[in-house]
């Protein structure tokens, strides 16, 4: 079944016109299923898709959302998706699990930080020009997770004004300026659970943003420790429990 919608994968990519460099080798293979056995057809597929994670931080993702969240209504939100490489990992964390949901926001349309767009977007883009919210569902279906994984349109300060769900488990990887992370993660967490996670990535050297955001936030009381994974950060809430009105006003406040 995984290998069918691989092929398919593959089939859509050359349809696209995109440069397939997709080599069998079953030796690399047994390697990814023996360092990640409960994602690596997962780690297979999403790897077909430009994007910027490692397969530990794959990986990480995947059993973050798997493990974090209940067998039913389990609701995760990404912040920053792109074409869908770790929107993939989040949402086959959740196979299985009945009414599942994994709310992409993106503005699929440029980052929300010109110097970054033309820093890394823009290069992607002219190599391989595209629709990037028609290339993120593309990528989203030839995994079979278009009932999962929504792609939400727009910027994470727009949709976290009008958002009510509380959450298991947010991702944030969009704009990596200290303010903006600082923003994101203070209009979001609020919403997630007791229990629940908050991840971040590009924590490290090259990102100030998501690297001081990380120390400065993700400390008890209200968190446990904080794990890392390459540079993929997170920890378990483990605070008092904020209402969603404050919730809400903080947002307001930070749009
Ligand atoms: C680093 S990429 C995300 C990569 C993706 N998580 C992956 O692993 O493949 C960052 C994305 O965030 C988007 N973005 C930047 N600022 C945003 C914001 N404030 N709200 C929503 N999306 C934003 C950009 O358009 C870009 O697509």
């Amino acid at each position: 079944m995984l290998l069918a919608r691989s092929l398919y994968l593959c089939g859509k990519r050359s349809e696209q016109k995109f440069k397939w460099t997709y080599s069998w080798n079953p030796a690399r293979y047994w390697r990814l299923r023996s360092d990640y056995p409960d994602s690596w057809r997962w780690l297979v597929l999403a790897e077909r898709i430009q994007g910027f994670l490692s397969h530990a931080e794959g990986d990480r993702l995947f059993r973050l959302a798997r493990d974090l969240s209940p067998s039913e209504n389990p609701v995760l939100v990404e912040i920053g998706s792109w074409k869908g490489k770790s929107s993939v990992m989040l949402a086959a964390g959740l196979a299985g699990k009945k009414n599942a949901k994994v709310y992409c926001i993106d503005s699929f349309a440029g980052d929300e930080n010109p110097i970054y767009q033309e820093r890394y977007y823009k290069p992607l883009l002219e190599q391989h020009p595209c629709d990037l919210e028609k290339v993120f569902r593309t990528n989203i279906s030839c995994c079979g997770l278009e009932h999962v994984a929504t792609p939400c349109k727009g910027f994470s300060f727009e949709w976290c004004a009008r958002w009510k769900l509380p959450i298991d488990v947010l991702f944030i990887d969009a704009n990596h300026e200290y303010d903006a992370v600082l923003r994101d993660f203070d209009n979001w967490s609020p919403f997630v659970k007791i229990g629940g996670a908050i991840a971040f990535h590009d924590v490290g050297d090259q990102y100030e943003g998501p690297r001081h955001v990380v120390s400065q936030r993700l400390k008890p009381p209200a968190f446990g420790p904080v794990s890392i994974v390459n540079t993929l950060a997170w920890a378990i809430k483990c605070g008092v429990a904020v209402d969603v009105d404050t919730a809400l006003q903080n947002a307001s406040a930070h749009v």
